[in-house]
């Protein structure tokens, strides 16, 4: 990282790029290596760290399954045909690519989902490499205090200009590009800046909420469950009315306030407060002919007989509340396991709330795409702004899916602020 000198003639660059996490570093290369004179600024005192702690350790990086031509299929937003054009400019192969070229081992692991074979430390390496081939000039930590636009016929140096005021000094160009992310995991540098700056030059923003985030139940309602912290098993779980029903298959996991685990990450992203979430316990099970055989045929308690089809924790959790299930199966009534088939492939229960930006992996909302270039992530009212990332209203699923994002936004900016470039100086 740089020392910090300070400046008092501003510096003068052709891209200013704010905020060095998965989008700023790449576009800092993609535009360094096109021959743009980039400035790269995060106030963090560690770079990327949100890429350090991906994955377990291991940055999920992408996904094999991205289907570009269908971007809704893994994208949440207003708008989720958005990142298309991006999407396939850019695309898994090409990300995978850049790793063999630096030699980066990668396995895939469930779902197509790609993870660094080491540690997550080898994309942050193979970034911070990919900004020296580009020489850009990286201040970090180095906070910025305001930002501004001179109009182009303003009678000064800077007239079409972004003026970017830090703590190191000012730097002019007529690229900024907002790469500063959501809200999730303040502890670690996230801030509202990027939402900000987005008021500040009129973009219109899209409500924002966490995403992709455990979800958690009044204290009374849970107290049943609670006792489950640290169970998995695998479920279908679903939310939503009819039309925009969504389901995943994914593990669930019980924890002391709610549920976590893959299932219920992915389904937050679709869940609205107040709606309830249905989940299949069993799925793949017939339970109601599985109960019915076993009547037939055996004395165990019913809760023994559940244990054979799911965890002994659960079942005993689930019978201990309901005292016609705490006798032997056969002499059940056919009612009460009728009820308990159904309970179990379709338990209906309300979240109160989420564990929030705290424990959140994504912010959900953000800047509203409709302001935006598909091509160029450009904003249309406000020419040489940019916007990247996950700063933007697209939002990926769990699985790699919002690196490939925050690539793909990063690689169309550089692009066209190196083709505009260009075109000036011709
Ligand atoms: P990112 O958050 O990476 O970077 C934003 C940068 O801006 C930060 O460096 C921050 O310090 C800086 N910044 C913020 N405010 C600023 C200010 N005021 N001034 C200067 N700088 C400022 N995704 C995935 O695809 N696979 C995965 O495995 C995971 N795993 C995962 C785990 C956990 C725990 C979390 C929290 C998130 C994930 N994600 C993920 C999501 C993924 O990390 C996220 O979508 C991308 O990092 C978004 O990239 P951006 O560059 O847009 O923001």
């Amino acid at each position: 990282m740089n020392p910090a000198p300070t400046f008092s003639a501003p510096l003068q660059y052709d891209a200013i790029i704010v905020g060095a996490g998965a989008a700023g570093l790449f576009c800092a290369a993609q535009a360094g290596q096109r021959g743009l004179k980039v400035v790269l600024i995060d106030h963090a005192e560690k770079v990327a760290e949100k890429i350090r702690i991906s994955g377990g350790g291991r940055c999920n990086f992408t996904n094999r399954d991205l289907d570009v031509r269908a971007p809704h299929k893994h994208y949440v937003g207003q708008n989720p045909q958005f990142c298309r054009s991006a999407l396939s400019r850019y695309t898994p192969a090409d990300f995978i690519a850049l790793l063999e070229q630096h030699r980066i081992p990668y396995e895939e692991k469930h779902k197509g989902q790609l993870f660094a074979s080491r540690s997550a430390e080898d994309i942050i390496r193979m970034l911070l490499a990919e900004c020296a081939t580009g020489k850009v000039e990286h201040w970090q930590p180095c906070s910025v205090k305001k930002v501004s636009f001179l109009a182009s016929n303003a009678d000064t140096a800077s007239a079409g200009r972004y003026e970017v005021h830090t703590d190191r000094g000012m730097v002019t160009a007529p690229n900024l590009v907002i790469a500063t992310g959501g809200l999730s995991i303040p502890k670690i540098g996230a801030t509202d800046f990027g939402y900000r700056v987005a008021q500040q030059f009129g973009l219109p923003l899209v409500e924002r909420r966490p995403g992709l985030v455990p979800l958690t139940f009044d204290g009374q309602h849970w107290q049943a469950y609670a006792q489950l912290a640290g169970l998995a098993l695998p479920v279908e779980i679903s939310t939503g009315s009819k039309k925009e029903r969504m389901s995943f298959h994914e593990d669930l996991l019980f924890t002391h306030r709610g549920l976590s685990g893959p299932a219920v990450l992915q389904i937050s992203s679709y869940w609205k407060e107040g709606t309830p979430l249905q989940i299949n316990l069993l799925p793949g099970t017939d339970m109601a002919d599985v109960l019915q055989q076993a009547k037939a045929h055996s004395r165990k308690l019913v809760t023994n007989e559940l244990a054979t089809h799911m965890p002994t924790r659960l079942a005993d959790a689930w019978t201990a509340q309901q005292p016609d299930l705490q006798r032997p199966i056969n002499e059940t009534s056919d009612k009460a396991l009728t009820r308990l088939a159904e309970q179990l492939s379709r338990w209906e229960i309300t979240p109160s709330g989420s564990e929030g930006y705290k424990k959140a992996e994504v912010t959900l909302g953000g800047v509203d795409t409709k302001a935006l270039s598909q091509q160029t992530m450009e904003c249309k009212s406000q020419p040489g702004l940019y916007c990247i990332g996950e700063v933007v209203d697209i939002t990926g699923w769990l699985g790699g899916y919002n690196f490939q994002w925050a690539w793909a936004s990063a690689f169309a900016c550089a692009q066209a602020m190196a083709q505009a470039a260009a075109a000036t100086k011709a």
